[in-house]
């Protein structure tokens, strides 16, 4: 599965960029909500979530690089989220969040990054519906991606399949045709693409590219 990151995409011409999307061979939006403060840069939030959902056709992928997510659960249902990530790092009580994500109606995420190991997810790993791992450090896209984050994903398969899960392995940061079919191979479940989409000369061609490698 393929989730297009929106964050690469013209802000001027949103609804075009969220219509090629739904029009592509794309799963999700990957939205990325940044608050300046988990992470250095800002992104930008509710108003926009909620434009983005008037155009929409596939579910909305809000990954929260904010702190203490807690807080706004509720809100980024409400805006239109499907999905809820939060990051480890960010909540300190993981599994009370998730599980008002999950009361709210939405698949639970949680994110790790790239220094955070797959195995503090041991204990919650059958109460999540996502576990995205970073493999850029959180906070802009267009950056390499972290050659150490193949490894993390097939250990992370591992456990998810000895522990009978269901989550997704969604990896988010440097994704392109080149390490693509190597993800997958790895146990990938869900691919973010920013860059590698929206600053292509075919954004609907590397989305089909991406999904098909
Ligand atoms: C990074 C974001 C990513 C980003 C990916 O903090 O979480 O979703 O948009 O962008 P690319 O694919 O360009 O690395
Ligand atoms: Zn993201």
């Amino acid at each position: 599965m393929i989730a297009p990151s929106v964050l690469a995409a013209d802000f001027a011409n949103l609804q075009r960029d969220i219509e090629m999307v739904n029009g592509s061979e794309a799963a999700w939006f990957h939205i990325d909500i940044m608050d300046g403060i988990f992470v250095p840069n800002i992104s930008f939030g509710l108003p926009v979530l909620k434009a983005i959902k008037k155009h929409a056709q596939k579910p909305l992928d809000v990954h929260l690089m904010i702190a203490k997510p807690e807080r706004y659960i509720k809100e980024f249902k409400n805006a239109g989220a499907d999905i809820l990530t939060v990051h480890l790092e960010a909540s300190t009580h993981l599994h009370r969040t998730i599980q008002e994500i999950r009361s709210e109606g939405m698949l639970a995420g949680v994110a790790l990054n790239p220094h955070t190991p797959v195995e503090s997810l041991s204990e919650i790993l059958n109460d999540i519906d996502v576990v995205c791992l970073m493999s850029v450090n959180p906070g802009f896209g267009g950056q390499s991606f972290i050659p150490r984050t193949f490894d993390k994903i097939q250990i992370l398969k591992e456990m998810i399949t000895n522990s009978q899960s269901k989550a997704r392995i969604e990896i988010d940061g440097g994704v392109n045709l080149e390490n693509a079919s190597e993800l997958k191979n790895k146990g990938a479940d869900v691919l973010v693409a920013g860059n590698a989409v929206f600053k292509s000369e075919s954004p609907i061609k590397s989305i089909s590219m991406l999904n098909k490698s």
